[in-house]
């Protein structure tokens, strides 16, 4: 399959990894010239480092990615674009333009948007029928969720070609099926992080007891399940016994401690996590994290690829 992906930043450089690993050809385009070439650095590097866990041929995916000068060599004979460019709505207005005018008719139009629905950047286009977001999660080709989300005018046959598609190349696709800010992925983490503010700025806990509770509480049993599977693992009779059981204690959680929207973000709050944040690591030390991270991601990938289905398991697939 050949595959246009324009914009080389960390999503597109992402994408070109994914796509190319699954054997696809790949055309990435950039309007910066050096960002374009600065991508295929980044991407080798990345490469190597996938090799390193027997997660990629580095070569092989290597040889499959090439550089264009114009979009419209990019997207010639394209069957999938994706788009990558700033969550900008007229960069994404002018850009979704180009691409239907020069993208073959029958190609998929997917944006990676992270809360942009396609209606605000693609209703005015002939073939906005095959427009549509596909919203992946940094970094995709170890995290494999994708979001899929088109307008009330996407073809159904259109989304599902993209899901069958993401399938094909690794991912695991996730049909949105109506339009929503931030889709469904941010949207849960931005619940998380409005209870995890409100309880550090009311002195509940500090900022490492919080991030604590997440990566040695709740965060390695997410590696494994969802939070309906959680619950209904943790009570004898399954999820229903949990509700029966547990539902008045959870919803009684902060009714009358603070208004229903939350808290907001306010500055002296960000300042005051963003300070404890440095003290545990300073911010020169932020991109050795990143890799350290990135590392880590790479081995519980291997470990899911690797994964034995169970009872449950048997109905999904082995792997990630
Ligand atoms: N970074 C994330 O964690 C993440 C996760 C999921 C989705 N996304 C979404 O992916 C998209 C890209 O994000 P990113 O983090 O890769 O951004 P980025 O800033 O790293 O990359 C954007 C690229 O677009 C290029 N560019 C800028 N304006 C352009 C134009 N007018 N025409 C052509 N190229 C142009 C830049 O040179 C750059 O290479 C955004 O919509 C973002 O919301 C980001």
């Amino acid at each position: 399959m050949r595959v246009a992906v324009v914009g080389t930043g960390f999503i597109g450089q992402a994408w070109a990894i994914v796509f190319a690993r699954a054997g696809c050809e790949v055309f990435l385009w950039d309007a910066d010239p050096a960002a374009l070439n600065a991508s295929l650095h980044a991407i080798a590097a990345r490469l190597q480092e996938l090799e390193k866990h027997d997660l990629i041929d580095a070569a092989n995916a290597r040889g499959r990615i090439q550089a264009c000068d114009t979009l419209e060599h990019a997207v010639a004979d394209a069957e999938y674009v994706q788009e990558n460019l700033p969550e900008i709505l007229d960069v994404k207005i002018d850009a979704f333009g180009e691409l239907d005018r020069l993208a073959p008719n029958n190609a998929v139009l997917a944006s990676s948007s992270s809360g942009l629905p396609i209606s605000s950047f693609a209703a005015k286009l002939r073939g906005r029928e095959r427009c549509l977001v596909a919203h992946p999660v940094n970094p995709l080709y170890l995290l494999p969720v994708v979001e899929v989300c088109g307008a009330p005018w996407t073809s159904p046959e259109v989304l599902e070609r993209t899901c069958a598609m993401l399938e094909r190349v690794g991912q695991r696709p996730v049909m949105v099926k109506r339009e929503l800010p931030g889709f469904v992925l941010n949207r849960l983490q931005a619940a998380l992080l409005r209870e995890a503010f409100w309880l550090v700025d009311n002195g509940y806990v500090d900022v490492e007891g919080l991030d604590r509770t997440v990566k040695e509480g709740l965060g390695p049993r997410w590696a494994l399940m969802g939070p309906f599977e959680t619950i209904d693992l943790n009570a004898p009779g399954g999820l229903d016994d949990y509700c029966e059981r547990y539902g008045a204690m959870h919803l009684s959680f902060g009714r009358d401690e603070r208004p229903q929207s939350g808290v907001g973000w306010p500055a002296h709050l960000v300042q005051q996590v963003n300070a404890a944040r440095s003290v545990i690591l300073p911010r020169a030390e932020l991109n050795a994290r990143r890799a350290w991270r990135d590392s880590q991601l790479m081995k519980l990938a291997v470990h899911k690829l690797n994964q034995e289905p169970c009872s449950e398991g048997s109905t999904e697939r082995k792997g990630t």
